[in-house]
Parts: structure tokens; C-alpha cells; sequence
């Protein structure tokens, strides 16, 4: 398994954000995670990435455990940042370097990959980057941020990508050719929290749902099937029953939010 999760308890300010949650990611698999605001899925993807410890119950990659003690292990800790990566919601906690090109290198450099400089071209060209690569990074805008970190990740040659709203400040086209990118990329594990409801079969063709409040997961399982299940889309605050007007006649339909 790339990931185990066992019985999971994840803390924030004195508070269970996530309680009982259990699930194993296999390499090379696909999943979305869901979930209205608020109900952990940053927070979950925190601690996939070693940055949160877990209250109760346990993390472990690769069939280790991941605890502080593990990840002060030098060759534990450079094996694991060279395999996982994760992008952030807030992307701007992201980028620190001078230009988009050092961003891209920066990952690729530290671990000693190498072919930097083809990394860089390569990685740029497919995130629709490469003509912003002598730029600041805080200069451009929010999706063009959000490519340049993902590329920054992708040149680094991770095994498990944790996605945290890729598309959220993507235009339509750029959600579409993050999709197919990831899509032309088989044997990458990727874990992808998203609102974004029209693209998350194509990100995975599973999902888990996550609510507030609640302890364990709503559902594990296919994301058409979730995608389908109206009651349990309510159940967990993901749709809504919407009225409005259409032609002067009140109307209303449950309503599930497609984009971010
Ligand atoms: N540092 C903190 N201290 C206390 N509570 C926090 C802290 N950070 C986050 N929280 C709370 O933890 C809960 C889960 O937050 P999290 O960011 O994981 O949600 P999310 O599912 O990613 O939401 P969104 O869809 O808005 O990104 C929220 O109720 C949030 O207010
Ligand atoms: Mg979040």
C-alpha cells in the first residue's frame, strides 16, 4: 500500500477535526476526497504528508509507520519528501523562489535528481508555464500558481501526489489539461481533494466523503455511485435543494455545485 490509515484521529486547537477514519491507498490509484467546508480534507492531507501527527490511530506509508520518530529519520524523511508531494490549497505557501524556473528546480535540486535544466522545460511546457519561467512567482496569478507549483512537484518525480483543490483557481481548459496530464502519467498514486464535482470522476474513480462532525467516511467507494446517491450528496452538505426562478415560476431542483 502506498498509504494505510487506521482508525485516524487528527487534532486542530484542542479539537477532532478527523475521528475514526480508515482507508489504504494502492499504488498507482486514483481517489477523490469530498467533503463540504470545514469537514478535514486539508487537514487530512496534512497529516498524509507528514506535517500533522496523529492523535489516535495511525499513518503509514509504504508499509511504515508515520510517526515524528520515523520522519527524524534522515533516510526515512529524504525517501519520503523525494515520493510524496503535496500541493497546498493556500499555493502561495508554496513558492519562495526568484523565478518560476528556480521554483521548478527547486525540488529537483534538493534531492539530487538529475537533468535539471530538462526537467524544468519539460515540466514547464506540459503546466502551459514555459513562457513565464524568467518571472517571479508572486507576480502571477492565482491558476498560473497553482501550474507552476504542480510543475514544481511533477519535476521532482513523486510517486504519491496529494492535491489539495488543484482546479480551484483553474480556468476551465487548464482544468481540462490538468486532468489529461495526470491522466498520461499511470503508476502515480494521486489523492485529490476537490469541490470541483464535474472533474472528480475523471481525477478518480473513487471516492471518500467526509463530513463534519462525523466520525468515519460517508462512503469509500466507486465516484459515479456518489456522484448518483442524491440522499447521501444531502446527507453530507455537498447538495443543496435549491429554489429559483425560471420564467417567473418558482422552481426547485437539488443543486450540485459542478466548479469551485
Ligand atoms: N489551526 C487551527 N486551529 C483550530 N481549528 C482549525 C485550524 N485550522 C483549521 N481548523 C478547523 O479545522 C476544520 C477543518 O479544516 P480543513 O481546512 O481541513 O477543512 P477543508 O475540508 O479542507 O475545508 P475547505 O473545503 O474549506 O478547504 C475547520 O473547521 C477549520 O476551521
Ligand atoms: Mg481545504
Amino acid at each position: 500500500m502506498s498509504f494505510a490509515v487506521e482508525a485516524l484521529r487528527l487534532d486542530l486547537g484542542g479539537c477532532a477535526v478527523v475521528r475514526d477514519v480508515s482507508f489504504a491507498l494502492a499504488p498507482g490509484e486514483r481517489v477523490v476526497l469530498l467533503g463540504v467546508n470545514g469537514c478535514g480534507k486539508t487537514t487530512l492531507l496534512k497529516a498524509l504528508d507528514g506535517l500533522l501527527p496523529a492523535a489516535a490511530g495511525s499513518i503509514s506509508y509504504a508499509g511504515m509507520p508515520l510517526d515524528a520518530a520515523r520522519l527524524e529519520e534522515p533516510a526515512f524523511r529524504r525517501r519520503f519528501r523525494g515520493e510524496v508531494g503535496l500541493l497546498f490549497q493556500n499555493v502561495d505557501a508554496m513558492l519562495f523562489n526568484p523565478t518560476v524556473a528556480d521554483e521548478i528546480a527547486f525540488g529537483p535540486r534538493q534531492l539530487g535528481l538529475p537533468g535539471v535544466e530538462a526537467r524544468v522545460a519539460r515540466w514547464a511546457a506540459a503546466l502551459g508555464v514555459a513562457p513565464l519561467l524568467e518571472r517571479p512567482p508572486f507576480e502571477l496569478s492565482g491558476g498560473e500558481k497553482k501550474r507552476v507549483a504542480l510543475a514544481a512537484l511533477l519535476a521532482a518525480d513523486p510517486a504519491v501526489l496529494l492535491l489539495d483543490e488543484p482546479t480551484a483557481a483553474l480556468d476551465p481548459a487548464s482544468s481540462a489539461r490538468l486532468v489529461d496530464l495526470l491522466a498520461g502519467l499511470p503508476g502515480l498514486t494521486v489523492l485529490t481533494a476537490t469541490h470541483n464535482l464535474t472533474v472528480a470522476e475523471e481525477l478518480g474513480s473513487r471516492a471518500l466523503l467526509l463530513a463534519p462532525g462525523r466520525p468515519g467516511l460517508l462512503h469509500d467507494g466507486p465516484t459515479g455511485a456518489l456522484a448518483a446517491d442524491e440522499r447521501l450528496l444531502v446527507e453530507s452538505g455537498l447538495a443543496h435543494r435549491h429554489r429559483h426562478l425560471h420564467g417567473g415560476a418558482e422552481h426547485a431542483h437539488f443543486h450540485v455545485h459542478g466548479g469551485d
